[in-house]
């Protein structure tokens, strides 16, 4: 489509997102180019469409080098391009596994390069100089490079938590009450780096306040370590479901970025999906916004991850897989909650995701700390300068070594 054609549908079907869209949103639309006009030719008696070296009917004339290395793949066309959307089977599959309440408007997810591309073309989508991202602190680093560096976005920080020691409601709305104009508020639950998510009564707190925000908002969920849930009281699901029933479409647009790479232990496979708030004409419209800037670009996704992952949501088994992950995690995650306590180590409250947080005391530099364990003490770890903290990583620890990990970050405090 054009631009303007899609900017009609958006204006009658989601002003909001209409609203939001950046100068560069503005412009994306997927003209009928090569893949278009080749999907149109899909099943022609002689398709010389693009530039895909087949066998003529439609297979790929692999050589056997690379072939062998994908034998499991029974279809062959796993070596070919899939759209720029993503593979068809696979974003109704995930779709699916969204498992969205009633209510919840949701666009077909277009599959992405993993979780950092799908943010990324968010901030394409909503962002520029003059639209800030908000964002609790200490936040993932990655967020200064996905909106600050690439598309000037101001990041506009409160603290992650509130003086009660959970998710900083009060912080939130006073950022959001001195805003007037268009903005993107990011969610990052469970957190990194802090390994915190939500209660129930906190999860609805934050869709209300959302949802009454009087001004354009764009709500981006980073669902990147969603499934890693260890305490049964949690919420214990992403946002984007209730936000996505809750919000006004006249002015407020909800994405869900998430994917493989941790929810389903594929970190190299780079599948992420990114889903909007709506449905229909419009949801088409945002999925198509969204595959124009990737086919301007990557020009389209990796085809093997995307046969591997259609492959496993559609395997029997993978819900008990899962599951296993999820309870290996769930052992380092009390191993670690034990042996920092047995050390006498004050961590910020976790309790999902893959990390904690230690706030180190005012004489100790957490630059320095970390600089140290690793010399002196054989222990990586990573300082997040911002809460003078440094960040432990359980999930790659196995239970039996973590109460040796305190051990020798407690000996390195001195
Ligand atoms: C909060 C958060 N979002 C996104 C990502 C990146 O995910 P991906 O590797 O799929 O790009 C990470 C990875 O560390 C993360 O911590």
């Amino acid at each position: 489509m054009t631009p303007t054609e899609l900017d009609a549908i958006l204006q009658d079907g989601h002003p909001g997102a209409f609203r939001l869209l950046s100068p560069l949103g503005r412009r994306a639309a997927m003209p009928l180019g090569i893949p278009q006009q080749s999907e149109q030719a899909r099943g022609a008696l002689r398709k010389a469409t693009i530039g895909q070296i087949t066998d003529g009917a439609g297979f790929p004339l692999a050589l056997p080098s690379i072939a062998r290395h994908y034998a499991g793949f029974a279809d062959t066309t796993a070596l070919l391009y899939s759209s720029q959307y993503g593979l068809a089977p696979l974003r109704a599959a995930w779709r699916q596994r969204l498992d969205l309440p009633e209510g919840a408007p949701a666009s077909v997810p277009v599959v992405v390069g993993g979780i950092t591309h799908g943010l990324s073309l968010c901030a394409d989508l909503f962002t520029g100089p003059d639209v800030p991202v908000v964002i609790g602190t200490p936040y993932w680093d990655n967020y200064d490079q996905i909106f600050t560096m690439r598309t000037g976005a101001p990041l506009v920080t409160y603290p992650f938590f509130g003086p009660d020691r959970r998710f900083n409601l009060a912080g939130l709305a006073a950022v959001l009450a001195r805003l007037d104009g268009p903005a993107v508020v990011l969610l990052n639950f469970p957190s990194n780096p802090t390994g915190y998510s939500p209660y129930p009564d906190e999860a609805a707190a934050i869709v209300s306040l959302l949802a009454a925000h009087p001004h354009p908002v764009c709500i981006v969920c980073d669902d990147a370590y969603n499934t890693l849930y260890f305490d049964p009281a949690l919420y214990g699901k992403s946002l984007f479901g209730a936000l996505a029933a809750a919000v006004d479409r006249s002015r407020a647009l909800v994405c869900k970025v998430d994917g493989a790479t941790k929810e389903l232990v594929f970190f190299g496979g780079r599948v992420g999906f990114l889903t909007f708030s709506a449905d229909g004409a419009a949801g088409q419209a945002l999925a198509e916004k969204a595959a124009s800037i990737l086919r301007g670009t990557v020009s389209s996704l990796n085809t093997p991850s995307q046969v591997a992952v259609l492959g496993a949501l559609t395997s029997p088994t993978l819900a008990a897989e899962s599951a296993a992950v999820v309870a290996v995690l769930a052992e380092r995650y009390a191993a670690l909650r034990d042996a920092l306590a047995k050390n006498g180590l004050a961590a910020l409250p976790f309790n999902s995701g893959c990390f904690a947080l230690l706030p180190l005391p005012d004489h100790q530099d957490a630059e320095t700390l970390r600089q140290r364990l690793l010399k002196e003490f054989d222990v990586g770890v990573i300082a997040v300068p911002s809460a003078n903290a440094l960040r432990i990583a359980f999930c790659s620890i196995e239970a039996a070594d973590i109460p040796d990990l305190a051990a020798r970050i407690l000996a390195g405090l001195g």
